[in-house]
């Protein structure tokens, strides 16, 4: 229920308005935002390559309904990726399309990820496309495939809690394009998602399995220990090296085990992201654990 109105805030403009401009709100926002800018997104990135993670930039933006506006993250993203490559950072980068422009239409978001995908395979960079609410997963999934005949440094994610991601996998493996695994984030209806988090869960652990045993190189994306636990047992006990999955978590969640991750020799890449739009993205953050906002009380009582 408290998820279902955090989530239901996060579009509310007037609310967004204000905890963006709010010195607490800024404040809470550090802890899960690497800054406002790139340079600091940079900081972070090579503070957590020193720890041997890698880094997924995100430079903060959606539902962009402005052509001029979607072309200019493109181009914002070009920028990232000479950065990446001008500095000694081991970091790729997560888009995602309604900030390319999927709310104008599918072709300009599809343009423009393609510019984005050109130059970061000149680069050799990986590009990861997030996967947004379940209005765009169809439309997304069809851009990521048609792009991935050409570009094959392109991936893109599935939320374990939609009825049709077992059939979306399957496709994804065929392609052999790379998948990132998650849970899911957004608002969605019983008529397509589980409502029980138990059932979301479940579905996680079979689809992580499936990837494992016959993905490309698999990112399993959670914050939860048991599903983590039995991915390394299941890659153990199928004989699937250390090399061939990432684990994956975001930045200011479970630190503690993305070192003990790393350190144990697997590959963990945490998501960072950065920018000056993080009011969406934090709701989402706060609507996943509602323990949080007793983190935003504290900051809020430090005046
Ligand atoms: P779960 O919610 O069960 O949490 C397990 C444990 O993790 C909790 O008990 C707690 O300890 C910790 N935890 C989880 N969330 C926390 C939070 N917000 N604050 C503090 N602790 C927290 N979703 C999506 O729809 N599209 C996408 O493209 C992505 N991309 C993405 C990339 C990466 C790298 C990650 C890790 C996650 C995403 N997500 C996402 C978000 C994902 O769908 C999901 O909402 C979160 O990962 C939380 O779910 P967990 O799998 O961590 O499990």
């Amino acid at each position: 229920m408290l998820k279902d109105t955090m989530l239901y805030l996060a579009k509310q403009d007037g609310i967004r308005q204000f905890v963006s401009h709010n010195p607490v709100g800024r404040r809470v926002a550090r802890r899960f935002v690497a800054g406002e800018a790139l340079d600091e997104a940079m900081d972070v990135s090579e503070e957590l390559n020193g720890r041997h993670i890698s880094a997924s930039l995100d430079h903060l933006g959606e539902n962009v309904s402005d052509s001029t506006e979607a072309r200019a993250a493109a181009a914002d993203y070009i920028k990232i990726l000479d950065r990446i490559a001008a500095s000694t950072a081991d970091a790729n980068i997560s888009v995602k399309l309604t900030a390319l422009g999927l709310d104008i239409s599918p072709a300009q978001a599809r343009t423009n990820l393609m510019r984005v995908l050109e130059r970061a395979r000149e680069l050799n960079i990986f590009v990861r496309v997030d996967m947004e609410c379940a209005d765009y997963t169809q439309a997304t999934l069809e851009i990521v495939a048609e792009l991935h005949h050409d570009y094959d440094n392109v991936g893109t994610v599935v939320q374990s809690m939609l009825y049709r991601t077992p059939k979306d996998v399957e496709a994804l493996i065929a392609s052999k394009t790379r998948v990132r695994l998650v849970k899911g984030a957004y608002l969605e209806p019983p008529a397509i998602a589980y409502p029980r988090k138990a059932d979301v869960d479940a579905a996680y652990r079979e689809l992580m399995f499936a990837l494992l045993e016959r993905g490309t190189y698999p990112a399993i994306a959670t914050h939860d220990e048991r599903l983590i636990a039995d991915a390394r047992r299941f890659a153990a006990a199928h004989g699937i090296a250390k090399a061939r999955l990432e684990f994956q978590m975001l930045y200011g969640i479970r630190r503690d085990l993305q070192e003990k991750l790393a350190q144990e020799g697997y590959n963990v890449r945490v998501y960072v992201p950065y920018g000056t739009q993080w009011y969406p993205y934090l709701t989402r953050r706060m609507a996943e654990r509602p323990a949080n906002l007793v983190f935003v009380a504290s900051n809020a009582f430090r005046g």
